[in-house]
């Protein structure tokens, strides 16, 4: 048999770059894309991959059942879930339990009936918030940002690292993905499967149908080509907080190599991925990128109360993948942005990709 990699999520903005890639990347490689078209927009991806040769699979990750009907795989990417951070917070938390949990647990399932190894898409949001909320923040003129004279372990002016504290609430989300990191793990241990977890902080670039709770960078640049108005929620509604932005192709080649040795990248343990400081940005910082990209001003109104499971800064400290591999994002976050905005005006869906109407 050919080598057969199944990404599932592979309608989604992660999963459907990975497909593409791992597509023209490798000759003779069959890909699957396995997709529920839960997310909006998901399913503009389907004749795109289907040009490329992309086999696309209209399926859970709830079911078992659909993750049989695929048949033999070599290699799986799970890239399926509800990612928002607000997501369960209404009480209906079902959906997103069964899918990032319950899902990635099937999928793992999956990999331990074929012999494939697996990488997983987790998030920097399995980090508790309290010592995020508690540590200490110096606020600059555009940003905050994480000072010097840190005392919790793991965090310093580089961000997070794999060191950081485990214990406390990270958002329900976050619950879900870190449960499932935990149950990965007992799969990896128990049946002897390469699984490679990549903790990443936000990702971004084109196809990524972005909402004001998930997808930051396409929203803000959307937002600003279409003259939407946007607001600064949180933290006194000044747009001071911050977050490194990876742009989607940095992430894929660093795919590429774990896909080349998974076993090697799953006993390195979780790894941080993300822009780093260099490729980071605040609110504030993102409105003159977005203005000076696009050409557009839009007015922007504070909203200072902070809403559930927020956090001021999240800045991933990529030391470790770093040496272990020579991986560094190399995109930067003004680059980034032109390429989504780029996207967005050469796709005729145009606004509608948002849920937009363009406003004039
Ligand atoms: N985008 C980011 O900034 C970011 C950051 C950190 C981690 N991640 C992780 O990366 C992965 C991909 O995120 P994304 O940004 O591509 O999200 P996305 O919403 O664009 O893609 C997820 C895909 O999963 C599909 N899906 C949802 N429920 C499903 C189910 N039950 N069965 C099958 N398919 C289902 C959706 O339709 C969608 O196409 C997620 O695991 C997410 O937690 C993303």
């Amino acid at each position: 048999m050919n080598e057969r990699i199944l990404i599932t999520g592979g309608l989604g903005f992660v999963g459907s770059n990975i497909a593409l890639a791992f597509k023209n990347g490798f000759e003779n490689l069959n890909v699957v894309a396995f997709d529920n078209l839960h997310r909006r927009g998901s399913e503009l991806n389907i004749p795109r991959l289907e040009a490329a040769g992309v086999e696309f699979v209209r399926g859970d990750v709830r079911s078992k059942i659909d993750l049989k009907s695929i048949g033999p795989i070599s290699f799986l990417v799970e890239c399926s879930a509800e990612p928002s951070v607000l997501a369960g917070k209404d009480g209906d938390t079902s959906y997103l339990i069964d899918t990032n949990l319950s899902g990635a647990v099937n999928c793992a399932e999956k990999c331990r009936e074929c012999g494939a190894p697996m990488i997983f898409l987790s998030t920097s949001r399995v980090y508790p918030m309290k010592p995020l909320l508690d540590c200490s923040i110096s606020e600059r003129s555009t940003r905050l940002e994480f000072s010097k004279d840190q005392t919790v372990a793991g965090l310093s002016e580089f961000g997070v690292s794999e060191d950081f504290p485990m214990s406390g609430a990270r958002s329900l989300y976050g619950g879900t993905k870190y449960a499932a990191e935990i149950m990965l793990a007992e799969f990896a241990h128990a049946f002897d499967i390469p699984v490679v977890v990549n903790r990443c902080g936000v990702l971004a670039g084109a196809w990524q149908f972005g909402k004001a709770d998930q997808g930051i960078a396409a929203f803000w640049t959307a937002a600003h080509t279409f003259e939407r108005p946007l607001k600064y929620i949180g933290f006194g509604g000044s747009g001071k907080q911050v977050r490194d932005i990876l742009n989607i192709k940095d992430l894929l080649t660093l795919l590429f190599k774990q896909y080349h040795d998974p076993a090697r990248f799953a006993e390195a343990g979780p790894l941080n991925i993300g822009g780093g400081l260099e490729c980071s940005a605040s609110l504030l910082e993102l409105t003159e990128i977005c203005r000076s990209v696009t050409g557009k001003s839009v007015p922007i109104s504070p909203e200072p109360e902070t809403r559930y499971a927020d956090i001021p800064v999240y800045v991933t400290d990529n030391r470790r993948v770093s040496s272990f591999c020579g991986w560094t994002p190399t995109t930067k976050v003004e680059d980034t942005i032109r390429e989504i905005h780029h996207w967005i005006l050469s796709t005729p869906e145009g606004a509608k990709l948002f849920g937009l109407t363009p406003s004039k």
